[in-house]
C-alpha cells in the first residue's frame, strides 16, 4: 500500500484554479467608504498590478510563472499521506488522507502565496513589503519569500503571539525581516488603540491597519502591502494544494473523495485544498466540504454575511463576508492564526451557496485530537491545524458508526514545533474552552448597521 503518495517535479500543477470563474453566483465587489464599488486602480497604492488583475480575474485557470515554480519546487509537490496508523487506532473503515503542507521551510502552506506575492512585487520594482501576522506563520513565510527574492520585509505581529512565540520572531529576523509587536507606537492606527487600551492582546484587524498604513505612508512609493489570507489572489495561489491532492488521490487508486476538511482563519489553506473539489461539486460530485473554526471565534457559524472592513481602523475596503465585526477581539486561544474577525469572500459566498458546511469546535477537543494524531502519525501539528485533525477524527468515527468506507481528506496546514507552549498548557491542564461572548458580537455588529448590505444569492445549483 502507498503510505506516502508523491508526485515528481514534472507533475507539479502549472496553473492555479480560480473559483470565481465557476461560483454559481458572482462575487459581490469590494466597496469604498462612499459605498460604491472600488475600482482596481484604487488598489494600486497597496498591491502590484499583476495581483490586482488576479484579484478581479474571471479566468478559470491562471498560469504559474516559471520563476515561481522554480522556488516552489524546493519543497513541492508536497506528499499526500495515508493516515493508516490513525485509521487503525480509531478502528475505522474510513480511509484518511492528509496533505502535508508542514514540510515547507517556514513550516506551513503560507509560502505558496508568499513566494508568488514577493515575485510579482519585485517584478514591478517594489523594494519593501509590509504585512501583519497572527500566529507568526504568515510573517515567517513572507520573510522567507522576501529573502529569497530580494525584498525588505516588515512584519506587525499580534501582541499575544509576539509574547507567546518568541521563536517565530527569531525566524523572521533570520530571514532578514523586521518584526514589531502590534499594536505599536509606529503607526497612527497602533497609537490610537494603545491610548484606549494599553494592555490589549492585539488582533489581526489592528495589525492589518498598521501594516497597510506603514505601506501607504512611505513617500518613496517603493513599499507595498502583502496579505496572507482572505483576498481572492491569495486563495488562488493556494489552490496548488488541492490540485496536487487530486492527482495524488488518483494515484492512490481513489475514485472519489467523500469529505474534505480544512481549518479556516481567513480561509486560505481551506480554500487551497477544497476549491478544486468545490469545482467537482458544482459539476455534480457528492462531497462534504467542511471549513473548521474555533468556537471562540466563530466567524462562519455565528457571524452574519455582510459588508465589513478587513481591518480595525478602516484602511481596507468593505468586503462581502461572514464577520464578527471588525472590532472583535477574540479570546486569547492558542490557535493565533484562527483569530480573525472575517472570512474570505470566496469562502463566504460558498457558504451562502450551500457548497460548504462550516463547523466550530472547542480548543480542548482540538488539542486532544492533535495529541492522538502525534501519537499515531507522529507529526505535531500547529494549533490551527488541530481543528482539521479533530474533525477528521470525528468523521472517521462517524464512518465507523455508519459502517461506511469513506474517503476523508484533510489539510495538514502546518507543524506545531514552534507552538509547543499551547501543548504544554493543555497537558498541564491550564487550557479552557471559551464560550463565545454573544453580547460582544451584538455590540460589534451594531457598529456595522449603516454599512451597505450584500445580496444573499443562493442559486441552489449544487
Ligand atoms: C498552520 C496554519 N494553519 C492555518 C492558518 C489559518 O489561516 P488560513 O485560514 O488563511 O489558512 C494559519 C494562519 O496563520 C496557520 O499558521
Amino acid at each position: 500500500m502507498n503510505m506516502r503518495i508523491q508526485l515528481n517535479e514534472k507533475e507539479i500543477p502549472r496553473q492555479w484554479y480560480n473559483l470565481s470563474a465557476d461560483l454559481p453566483s458572482p462575487l459581490q465587489p469590494p466597496l469604498g467608504p462612499d459605498g460604491n464599488p472600488i475600482s482596481p486602480d484604487m488598489l494600486k497604492p497597496i498591491f502590484p498590478n499583476a495581483l490586482i488583475e488576479q484579484e478581479v480575474s474571471q479566468d478559470r485557470w491562471i498560469d504559474i510563472p516559471e520563476e515561481i515554480l522554480n522556488i516552489l519546487l524546493t519543497w513541492r509537490p508536497t506528499p499526500l499521506h495515508r493516515a493508516k496508523a490513525l485509521e487503525e487506532a480509531l478502528d475505522t473503515p474510513a480511509r484518511i488522507y492528509y496533505k502535508n503542507e508542514s514540510i515547507s521551510p517556514p513550516g506551513s502552506h503560507k509560502p505558496n502565496t508568499a513566494v508568488a506575492q514577493a515575485y510579482y512585487n519585485k517584478k514591478e520594482g517594489v523594494k519593501r513589503l509590509t504585512t501583519e501576522t497572527g500566529a507568526g506563520q504568515w510573517g515567517s513565510a513572507l520573510s522567507f519569500a522576501c529573502s529569497l527574492i530580494g525584498l525588505q520585509c516588515k512584519v506587525f505581529m499580534v501582541r499575544i503571539s509576539f509574547d507567546q512565540k518568541p521563536y517565530r520572531k527569531i525566524m523572521m529576523q533570520t530571514w532578514g525581516a523586521e518584526c514589531v509587536p502590534s499594536p505599536s507606537n509606529e503607526t497612527k492606527a497602533g497609537r490610537e488603540v494603545l491610548e484606549k487600551n494599553p494592555d490589549t492582546s492585539g488582533s489581526l484587524g489592528i495589525a492589518i491597519s498598521e501594516a497597510v498604513e506603514a505601506a501607504v505612508t512611505d513617500k518613496s512609493g517603493q513599499t507595498k502591502y502583502s496579505l496572507g489570507s482572505v483576498l481572492n489572489h491569495v486563495l488562488l495561489h493556494q489552490t496548488i494544494i488541492g490540485l496536487e491532492a487530486k492527482k495524488q488521490l488518483e494515484k492512490a487508486g481513489e475514485k472519489k473523495v467523500d469529505t474534505v476538511i480544512g481549518c479556516a482563519g481567513g480561509g486560505s489553506n481551506f480554500a487551497g485544498l477544497s476549491f478544486p473539489f468545490i469545482y467537482d461539486k458544482i459539476n455534480g460530485a457528492q462531497i462534504d466540504i467542511i471549513p473548521v473554526e474555533p468556537w471562540s471565534c466563530p466567524t462562519m457559524t455565528k457571524g452574519p454575511f455582510l459588508y465589513d472592513l478587513g481591518d480595525a481602523s478602516g484602511m481596507t475596503p468593505l468586503l462581502p463576508m461572514h464577520s464578527l465585526g471588525h472590532n472583535f477581539v477574540p479570546p486569547p486561544i492558542h490557535a493565533g492564526g484562527l483569530r480573525y474577525h472575517g472570512m474570505a469572500p470566496l469562502v463566504s459566498q460558498s457558504i451562502v451557496e450551500g457548497l460548504i458546511s462550516p463547523l466550530a469546535i472547542h480548543q480542548l477537543e482540538c488539542y486532544q485530537s492533535a495529541i492522538f494524531f502525534a501519537g499515531t502519525e507522529g507529526i505535531i501539528v500547529a494549533p490551527e491545524t488541530s481543528h482539521a485533525v479533530a474533525v477528521a477524527i470525528r468523521e472517521a468515527k462517524k464512518a465507523k458508526e455508519e459502517g461506511k468506507e469513506k474517503v476523508i481528506l484533510f489539510n495538514l496546514s502546518g507543524h506545531g514545533l514552534l507552538d509547543l507552549s499551547g501543548y504544554d498548557a493543555y497537558m498541564g491542564g491550564k487550557l479552557e474552552d471559551y464560550e463565545f461572548p454573544t453580547e460582544e458580537l451584538e455590540k460589534n455588529l451594531e457598529a456595522l448597521k449603516d454599512f451597505p448590505k450584500p445580496k444573499m444569492v443562493k442559486t441552489g445549483q449544487n
